[in-house]
């Protein structure tokens, strides 16, 4: 009988498959359902009693988020000792703090209401790492970084862009490890549907660059990253990002900004998921 299981939420059952073979852990038999309302319906088969249980289930979009308070009821249930909840995605993340008086701190509200029934909880690139401090359990953070540019390698990238000054540590980190310069764009958002970017010399004629962020939503940071570099005559631009949201026509704004790949790892499944990201939560695991 295994010592340990994982289970995966169905926004995560890449990653959760894919830790099982990683670290030689059964993925614990399960069934999940919607009833004809919608609601979720979970059921775990396996005795799990007294075992340590890791459920891997991203939070986005908000069914999701439903998906593992209910995983995390029938894991407390069946009386397993320990649970880590492993998050690829923590959705919210954004809403750190109160940007105005009224507003909640989302980051917090969501992590409570995970912490309730967990006693570990491992998250990936966190959009700010005091995130993890809202949880009221241990938390920890790893990142993508590694893989996204064990990914670009292959790429000859002469320049790695971050895309505002707050992403330029990320930006620093993959440019050491494809050995390539790096430097950053400012960037000011004025909504959550627009940024403006202040143009930058950059030395980018002819030059392959990739442009690393953490997230990708509407897509419009990176668009305008990308146009300022086509104008300063850029040679091939990818965009990378831990998290592809891809929200409404984001792909079609950077297709048309001119870039010509979009990669994304596999916290959020899509078809730009070509990094896969279970090899950089194991050793947190472990
Ligand atoms: C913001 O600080 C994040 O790091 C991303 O730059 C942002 O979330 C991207 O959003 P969008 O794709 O909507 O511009």
């Amino acid at each position: 009988m295994a010592k340990m299981y994982i289970i995966g939420g169905t926004a995560s059952k890449n990653v959760a498959e894919e830790l099982s073979s990683l670290l030689k852990m059964p993925l614990a038999k399960t069934i999940s359902k919607r009833f004809p309302d919608n609601e979720f319906y979970f059921r775990i088969i396996d005795n799990i009693k007294g075992k340590d249980v890791i459920i891997v289930q991203t939070t986005y979009p908000d069914p999701n988020l439903v998906e593992l308070f209910i995983i995390q009821n029938a894991v407390e249930e069946a009386k397993a000792k320990k649970i880590t909840v492993v998050i690829p995605y923590y959705g919210y993340a954004r809403q750190d703090k109160k940007f105005q008086e009224g507003e909640p701190i989302s980051a917090k509200a969501i992590a409570g209401l995970i912490s309730l029934n967990a006693d570990r909880v491992i998250t990936v690139d966190p959009h700010k790492e005091h995130i993890l401090d809202f949880f009221s359990t241990s938390a920890y953070s790893c990142t993508a970084v590694p893989e996204i540019a064990k990914y670009l390698k292959k790429k000859k990238i002469d320049l790695v862009l971050a895309p505002d000054k707050g992403a330029l540590d990320r930006a620093k980190q993959v440019s050491d490890m494809i050995n390539c310069d790096y430097d950053y764009m400012e960037k000011t958002r004025i909504d959550g549907n627009t940024v403006e970017m202040k143009p930058k010399k950059l030395q980018v004629k002819n030059k392959n660059v990739a442009i690393v962020d953490d997230i990708i939503s509407t897509g419009g940071t990176m668009a305008l990253a990308i146009k300022e570099l086509k104008k300063q005559g850029a040679g091939k631009i990818y965009v990378a990002c831990t998290h592809g949201l891809f929200a409404s026509d984001s792909i079609k704004r950077l297709k048309q900004a001119g870039c010509n790949e979009i990669i994304s790892t596999d916290t959020i499944q899509s078809k730009y998921s070509k990094v896969k990201i279970a090899p950089c939560i194991v050793d947190l695991i472990k």
